[in-house]
């Protein structure tokens, strides 16, 4: 079951509810930690990077239980062993999301280094430097990261001032649940103010963290001594939404989204309507209608609340068949256009130089065997299969389970012809 076969050419119509976002959940499980006593987490996406990172929370000792809507209650009062292994980690990066709360709750962590990635080298000295202004001993030996936490104030990890060198979404979150548990205040500077950072901050406070700034760019937290679990909903995923919006507009569709939250898709909704879709906003939904060759739209990624370098794969397969040429700018990750080489295979004529894409739009691509080489890549090659003529058959599509819940199930909702085999 690792191919799916997409009979292009079929117009998406129809209604879909958005899921709960990944980014926002994977944070957010690694938060339960710093929580005493039971987190019920809701809203959460069937996909494979929460089943790891659920293995990661019981491989420690976490009491966790999942109900049949996906509902997870964790309980990290058990813990005892507070390892995220290099088999775990290799698969999914946000493993390194267990080094902040586990330093603060229980004074030590050992987290292997998540190494090499597809999309880039992806550093995580950034966590490492914030959580050593804490206080924490952090050293590097074979490949893991041991941290703990030595000194007057016991197992505590002390709040400081924190410049972050770069905006980092994870490392943000890493230090921000830190900090919620730290002796006294922490300033975070140049934080993420991605959405799904602001949805962690939720969860924190709503445990009892005194956070302040949340989604701005500098974060105050007057350090607790102890969290409760509680419960939180998963806000709805954005890069979901507008990948499906994308796929609609390919196909010169008309769908609705309904659970979305609209106002932190400014930047991508603003690129649709450049590209000559008619949007739609209402109370949680967005509607999408497309009548013609989407024009072509320049792209430059950059942090919240500019584009997401997550929909800059998206935004390729659907310049690729604009009418006319035009420049995406990959600013956040080196290596990040593996999908073009696949979709030139389709007939897409594009170029890359350097970080710069240059996509010249083509009356159609044809339907081709391509192979999926990360998450949002694989996202691409799967809405320009449906808008291609013909069949194509995306292989290794294990990377799209890792962060789109259901995904052919829900486009064969809105009319697509698509088969797992
Ligand atoms: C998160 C998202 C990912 C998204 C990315 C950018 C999760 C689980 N993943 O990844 O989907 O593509 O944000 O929006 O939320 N950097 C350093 N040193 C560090 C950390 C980061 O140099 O210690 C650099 C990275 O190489 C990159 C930039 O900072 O160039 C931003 O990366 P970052 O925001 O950290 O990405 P992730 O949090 O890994």
């Amino acid at each position: 079951m690792n191919k799916i076969t997409i009979h292009g050419g079929t117009r998406l119509a129809g209604t879909i509810k958005a899921s709960g976002a990944k980014n926002a959940v994977l944070p957010i499980l690694a938060a339960t930690l710093v929580g005493q006593g039971e987190s019920h987490i809701s809203h959460v996406p069937h996909l494979h990077d929460v089943t790891t990172m659920n293995q990661l929370l019981a491989q420690m000792g976490a009491q966790l239980t999942v109900d049949h809507h996906s509902d997870i209650y964790i309980n990290p009062d058990s813990i005892t062993d507070p390892v995220a292994p290099y088999e775990t980690v290799k698969t999914m990066r946000a493993s390194i999301l267990a080094l902040g709360p586990l330093v603060a709750r229980f004074g030590q962590a050992k987290v292997s280094l998540p190494g090499g990635c597809q999309i880039g080298s992806r550093p995580v000295d950034l966590h490492i430097k914030g959580l050593k202004a804490m206080g924490a001993e952090i050293e590097v030996i074979d490949g893991y990261i041991h941290a703990r936490t030595k000194n007057a104030l016991g197992n505590r990890l002390q709040g400081n001032r924190i410049v972050m060198d770069k905006v980092t979404v994870t490392g943000t979150e890493n230090i921000l649940i830190a900090a919620c548990l730290a002796q006294g205040e922490t300033l975070i500077e140049n934080a993420a103010i991605e959405p799904e950072v602001v949805d962690l901050a939720k969860y924190l406070s709503a445990m009892g963290a005194n956070i302040e700034g949340i989604g701005t760019s500098k974060i105050y937290v007057q350090g607790k001594d102890s969290l409760n679990g509680t419960h939180h909903a998963v806000m709805p995923d954005r890069i979901e939404i507008g990948t499906f919006l994308v796929a609609a507009a390919m196909t010169q569709g008309d769908i609705t989204i309904t659970n979305t939250s609209n106002e932190d898709l400014d930047a991508v909704l603003d690129k649709l309507t450049e590209a000559g879709a008619q949007i739609e906003l209402g109370e949680n939904q967005i509607s999408l209608k497309m009548n013609q060759r989407p024009n072509p739209v320049d792209i430059y990624t950059a942090p919240h609340p500019a584009f997401p370098t997550d929909m800059q794969a998206q935004f390729c397969a659907l310049n690729a068949v604009a009418d006319g040429t035009s420049i995406i700018t990959e600013n956040l990750f080196e290596n990040r256009f593996m999908h073009v080489e696949e979709l030139k295979r389709m007939g897409a004529d594009i170029n890359v130089e350097g970080n710069r894409a240059i996509i010249k739009g083509v009356d159609h691509l044809s339907g081709a065997p391509v192979t999926a080489t990360d998450l949002r890549a694989s996202a691409s090659l799967v809405i320009a299969g449906l808008a291609a003529q013909g069949d194509t058959d995306v292989h290794d599509i294990h990377y799209i389970d890792r962060g789109y819940e259901a995904i052919e199930e829900k486009l064969n909702q809105l009319g697509a012809k698509i088969i797992r085999s």
